[in-house]
């Protein structure tokens, strides 16, 4: 399953991604969690202190590895260097998936402990202010857009994805890269309007999006986000002790979360598993390719020298049958 958690900065992206995933891992569901945000805070919020976050690889350093990988022996790829952020898998393709190893986690994934077991970090690095453009060449999060495209998830194994809700996800697609998409939100008129963007973005992609309150205080913050998101309000979550004594680099176990808290973990988790139903593969792989050839007309053919259309596979649906080659 595929999850991404957005939203306006501050909102509580990281905190409750890393709940989150410290949820699933206390269940014994294998993870991988990825931190896309601009402010790359992840692996602190799952108890890496400064020396080991600054010593995770960063994905974008290893994008030449990373296309080499997945390039695998697709004809339609002349080169790494042919390969953006959006070329699609076809034929000859390597494939990801959730539980294996491989070449990329072993360049960009650091196992990470938690109570419950082990899950797999990756990061994209520290923005820099040319990647914040629209569709840049180097884009830090392409490197995560790469992988999400070439990854065959099934049910009870988790990517999670820390996010913004920022410009370079609509330009290149990666907002429609998810299962569910938890929209975090405080109850204030800016939270809200941030949702109310993103929901305008995903309503011609059918992107399944929750919002997700956060430090909701009272009866009237919850009836504001109620009042404001109606049916897509899933849960709320109100300020927890337990992040706090966290922060502070004295993380409880992490069965001692105030019981509220957990009881929302538990909602994100049903929320996310139901979506997996009305998981269309083929629709997934017509996106990806339509987001492709949107980004080969507009820059990518130019900055290339080459006609990228040309490759993308015709006859190829992702999908977890897909059988990928040694
Ligand atoms: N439910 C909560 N209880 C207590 N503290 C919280 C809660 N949610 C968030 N915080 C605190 O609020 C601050 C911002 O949260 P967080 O870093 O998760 O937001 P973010 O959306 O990831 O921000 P950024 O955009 O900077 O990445 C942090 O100090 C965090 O510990
Ligand atoms: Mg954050």
């Amino acid at each position: 399953m595929k999850i991404a958690f957005v939203g306006k900065g501050g909102s509580g992206k990281t905190t409750l991604s890393s709940l989150f995933i410290r949820h699933l891992a206390a269940a014994g569901a294998p993870v991988v969690a990825i931190d896309a945000d601009i402010n790359q805070h992840l692996g602190a919020a799952l108890g890496l202190d400064e020396a080991e976050s600054a010593g995770l690889p960063a994905m974008g350093e290893h994008l030449p590895l990373i296309k080499d990988y997945l390039r695998g022996s697709n004809p339609r790829i002349a080169s790494a260097e042919k390969m953006i952020k959006t070329t699609p898998p076809g034929e000859g393709s390597r494939l990801l998936r959730v539980r294996e190893d491989n070449p990329v986690y072993d360049a960009c994934a650091r196992p990470v402990e938690l109570d419950g077991g082990a899950v797999r970090l990756m990061v994209t690095g520290h923005f820099t202010d040319a990647d914040l453009g629209v569709a840049c060449y180097h884009s830090k999060t392409g490197a995560v857009e790469l992988c999400l495209n070439h990854l065959v998830d099934g049910p009870d194994e988790y990517v999670v994805v820390d996010m913004t809700a920022g410009s370079d996800s609509f330009a290149s697609g990666m907002f429609t890269r998810f299962d569910m998409t938890f929209l975090v939100a405080e109850p204030t008129r800016k939270g809200v309007s941030v949702y109310r963007q993103y929901k305008e973005y995903a309503r011609d992609f059918g992107v399944t999006l929750k919002v997700v309150g956060n430090k909701v205080q009272g009866p009237d913050d919850l009836d504001f986000l109620r009042e404001q998101a109606g049916d897509d309000l899933l849960v709320t979550v109100g300020h927890s002790d337990w992040v706090r004594a966290m922060e502070k680099g004295r993380p409880p176990r992490f069965d001692l979360l105030e019981e509220v808290n957990a009881r929302a973990l538990r909602a994100l988790r049903t929320a996310a598993d139901e979506t997996y139903g009305s998981r269309d593969w083929r629709r997934y792989t017509r996106q990806m390719v339509e987001f492709h050839q949107r980004n080969a007309r507009s820059w990518g053919n130019e900055r290339t020298g080459t006609d990228l259309a040309a490759q993308v596979d015709p006859g190829f649906v992702l999908g977890e049958e897909v059988v990928a080659p040694a």
